[in-house]
């Protein structure tokens, strides 16, 4: 009714709005739009061509199914009992929706989780009926699909005003950082997509949590914006299993949420991630070890810290090298970056020394909110590498997903 209104007065955001919804109604070429915990590419999801979009433009491997976004749980029930179309020829029988058909409901140990988390950062997986509306692209090759209602009113809207269930994965280009900005989609899909609806900033940073509660005891499969221990406090996922790897854990088996075995989050540049209970005396070391490897060729670095370390000033004996410093603003909101001089090494190839120091702030859900910015913004400034501070699990319930995305960007990670 709101949403009604508001089209009928035609303010430029109703028309942005209704744009995008026809785009996606009508176009195959995706189109972005903001949600809570990253920006999404999104398509209609029950159409085939337009899902396929999604693959092209972000080049992302078909084997990796997509997340789908209602707008409501009626637009779910829709997707869960969908209603067979009259086709020529074919024979009378029981249809949906006649009394003799029980109708298909969301499986009840996630009602604590809906009623608890949506709209929000959550993402759950239902079997996919027969006779789905879904393409079959967006589910690859499993037999059910992840869904999620979010909580962004933008996201929503265009949701409502598509009247169509949205497929969408993050809308970066495939391995890149998710974008929690309309700028960093635009930096990864300009010239691949038509349309991006800018929202502003990404409030959460990471994707959502995505569980599976028709296997028992239910699993997590991805950690993301709803941490382990909010899962636990709610009936049935007392008991919730950690099925995902971020290389800290032994895997029995191949990952479950297939987009999990990828690389994933990797800027341009090698990110070497010190576990929290690093010493400072280490880190130290290890950073200026690199500096004075020419095979490592460590020339500008970038420094993400979070809580303990002090590494911009150790590093930095001021009258050392004052003529290498040039000024550099903080390329975005909210984040506090200023070049630090580095000691010289004494080898003249290595002349040029920069660091780049962004501090996050202390606690995870900070750290989350502009993780991924850093990371873009750091490779925006060329470094070669750059350095992260760990956060352990006591720094609130995002500390997981903090974890787990910087594991897959560094490959690994160390304890000096
Ligand atoms: O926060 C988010 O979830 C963002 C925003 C845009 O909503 N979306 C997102 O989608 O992160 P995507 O496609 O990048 O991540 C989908 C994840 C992958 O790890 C995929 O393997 C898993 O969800 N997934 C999707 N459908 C699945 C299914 N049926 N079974 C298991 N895992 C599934
Ligand atoms: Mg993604």
């Amino acid at each position: 009714e709101w949403w009604e209104k508001e089209r009928s007065r035609q303010t430029p955001e109703s028309k942005a709005i209704e744009e995008a919804a026809e785009l996606l109604r009508s176009s195959d070429l995706p189109v972005a739009f903001p949600t809570e915990t990253v920006y999404g590419l999104g398509a209609d999801a029950t159409r085939s061509a337009s899902v396929q979009g999604i693959y092209r433009a972000k080049q992302r491997p078909s084997d990796n199914p997509l997340i789908i976004h209602v707008d409501s749980l009626d637009m779910l029930d829709r997707l869960l009992n969908p209603t067979v179309k009259p086709s020529t020829g074919s024979s009378p029988g029981s249809s949906p929706g006649s009394p003799q058909t029980p109708r298909i409901s969301i499986p009840p140990i996630y009602k604590p989780l809906i009623d608890r988390f949506w709209p929000g950062a959550l993402t759950i997986i239902l079997p996919n009926p027969s006779g789905s509306e879904l393409a079959p692209e967006v589910t690859s090759k499993l037999t059910t699909f992840g869904v999620r209602m979010p909580s962004s009113p933008l996201a929503r809207l265009l949701i409502h005003a598509t009247d169509r269930p949205l497929a969408a994965p993050s809308a970066n280009a495939s391995t890149k950082p998710s974008p929690t900005t309309a700028q960093h989609v635009y930096h990864d899909l300009q010239g691949r997509i038509e349309l991006i609806l800018d929202g502003g900033a990404s409030g959460v940073g990471v994707e959502s949590t995505v569980v599976d509660g028709l296997t028992n005891p239910p699993a997590i499969l991805r950690p993301g914006g709803i941490g382990i221990d909010e899962l636990r406090e709610c009936e049935g996922w007392e008991k919730v299993e950690v099925a995902y790897s971020d290389g800290t854990l032994e895997m029995k088996d191949i990952p479950r949420a297939p987009g999990m075995k990828y690389r994933h989050y990797s800027p341009k540049a090698r990110v070497v991630l010190f576990e929290p209970t690093s010493t400072m005396k280490g880190v130290v070391k290890h950073v200026q070890k690199d500096l004075q490897d020419t095979a490592i060729g460590a020339h500008n670095i970038g420094i993400i810290r979070t809580r303990n370390w002090k590494l911009g000033l150790d590093l930095a004996p001021e009258a050392e090298v004052a003529s290498t410093v040039k000024a550099v603003s903080a390329p975005i909101e909210n984040l506090v970056s200023f070049p630090v001089p580095v000691q010289e090494t004494g080898n003249p190839s290595t002349c040029t020394k920069m660091a780049y120091d962004y501090h996050l702030g202390r606690d995870a859900t900070a750290i989350a909110h502009g993780l991924f910015s850093a990371l873009r913004a750091l490779d925006d400034l060329d470094v070669d590498v750059i350095y992260v501070e760990g956060v352990s699990d006591d720094e609130g319930h995002l500390s997981a997903a903090v974890m787990n995305r910087l594991r897959k960007a560094a490959g690994a990670e160390l304890r000096v």
